[in-house]
């Protein structure tokens, strides 16, 4: 909480996204994936302390966002990790009705994404993407349930559900890894290839692409109570908590065929830990347990060797994040993402019971 709020001054109007050694954040663009997540952390810590600068620090957030739906914007399928920790934490926390406007026009706007031929919700843009989806998508379903439920149209959930057996179907495999990217004929619907994506290889499990599996599926089935997603959600943990080494930060991809040297990425830990306490609270134990205790596990090792919270003047909360390996981007920098899943990950362990996503 502390050094978040240290941060508010130096990112000031900024989107960060990636901290290189300088220790400052960077300005991304405002339609880029990761501009939901500042706003998302000072969201967090208001809700725990109620200390006003945190709420002023946030308020703008899904404003920003929305006025770029009127001039040329990049915006995707990603609209879920901007607007749920922006526009629906907003109304969520303090009952505005604009952030909740918000964030129904932008689950209205995922809702579009939906091809009906192969039940999949198209990740990105650009005529060569028509067909692609991508596991990470897993995470942003949660803007549709929310969506359903507050408007009390089951259109949104009809669709967050097709994607979802989409995943099951094409991106988890039977040992619960993960493929990152499904390719499909957008006009029959049929399968056509997976795509390696930010992971080593088609065939490779990118770790951070678990970790979405993982939490995705576990807030799936969290929204829709089917035990499907509960399996399926079982079954990435089991494999992402298999996989860690020993100090329980992963390497960016599960499956290198030369591992030794190779980057670990801290984003995925801390995503992996915010999502085994989901799961943790969704089964019984001793089964729970488990995941309660891998989380607590990769944390306390998050905190003890990638922290930065001694470390003044550097604005971030976490070291050793990995962007993009397969692109060489944003290698052994601090991530927003990295940075705000390890925040609620905290924030969950210490008792915050409200949920964005
Ligand atoms: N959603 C993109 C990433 O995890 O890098």
């Amino acid at each position: 909480m502390k050094k978040t709020e240290d941060m508010i001054e130096d990112i000031g109007e900024r989107c960060p996204h990636v901290a290189r050694d300088d220790g400052h954040y960077d300005d991304a663009p405002a339609d880029w994936w990761t501009s939901g997540f500042w706003p998302g952390m000072l969201w967090i810590v208001y809700d725990r302390t109620r200390i006003e600068r945190f709420r002023a620090a946030a308020w703008e957030g899904d404003a920003k966002l929305e006025r770029l739906f009127l001039e040329p914007n990049d915006f995707y399928h990603d609209v879920g990790f901007q607007f749920l920790p922006t526009a629906a934490a907003k109304h969520m926390i303090t009952g505005d009705a604009e952030g909740k406007r918000r964030a129904l026009a932008a689950a209205v706007f995922l809702a579009g994404r939906y091809n009906p031929a192969g039940r999949f919700i198209r990740a990105w843009n650009g005529a060569d993407h028509t067909g692609w989806a991508i596991i990470d998508c897993c995470m942003n379903l949660s803007l549709l349930f929310w969506a359903s439920r507050e408007s009390g149209d089951p259109r949104f959930a009809h669709i967050a559900k097709a994607h979802a057996d989409t995943v099951l179907d094409h991106f988890l495999r039977p040992d619960g890894s993960s493929r990152h990217i499904a390719v499909f004929d957008p006009l029959t619907g049929r399968f056509l290839r997976a795509d390696g994506g930010q992971g080593f290889g088609p065939d490779s499990a990118w770790s951070r692409g678990q970790a979405w599996a993982l939490y995705g599926l576990s807030n799936i089935y969290k929204h829709t109570g089917e035990s499907k997603y509960l399996e399926a959600a079982l079954r990435s943990a089991y494999h992402f908590l298999a996989c860690l080494p020993e100090d329980s930060i992963p390497l960016w991809d599960f499956r290198l065929p030369d591992p030794d040297g190779q980057p670990r990425d801290t984003s995925a830990a801390a995503i992996a830990a915010s999502g085994l306490l989901e799961l943790a609270a969704l089964t019984p134990a001793p089964i729970g347990r488990t995941f309660r205790e891998g989380a607590v596990r990769i944390l306390a090792s998050l905190t003890e060797r990638h922290s930065a919270l001694d470390r003044d003047g550097y604005h971030a909360l976490l070291t050793g994040g990995t962007g993009h390996v397969p692109e060489n981007k944003n290698i052994h920098v601090s991530l927003i993402y990295g940075d705000y899943f390890y925040l609620e990950a905290i924030a969950k362990l210490t008792g915050w019971e409200r949920r964005f996503f």
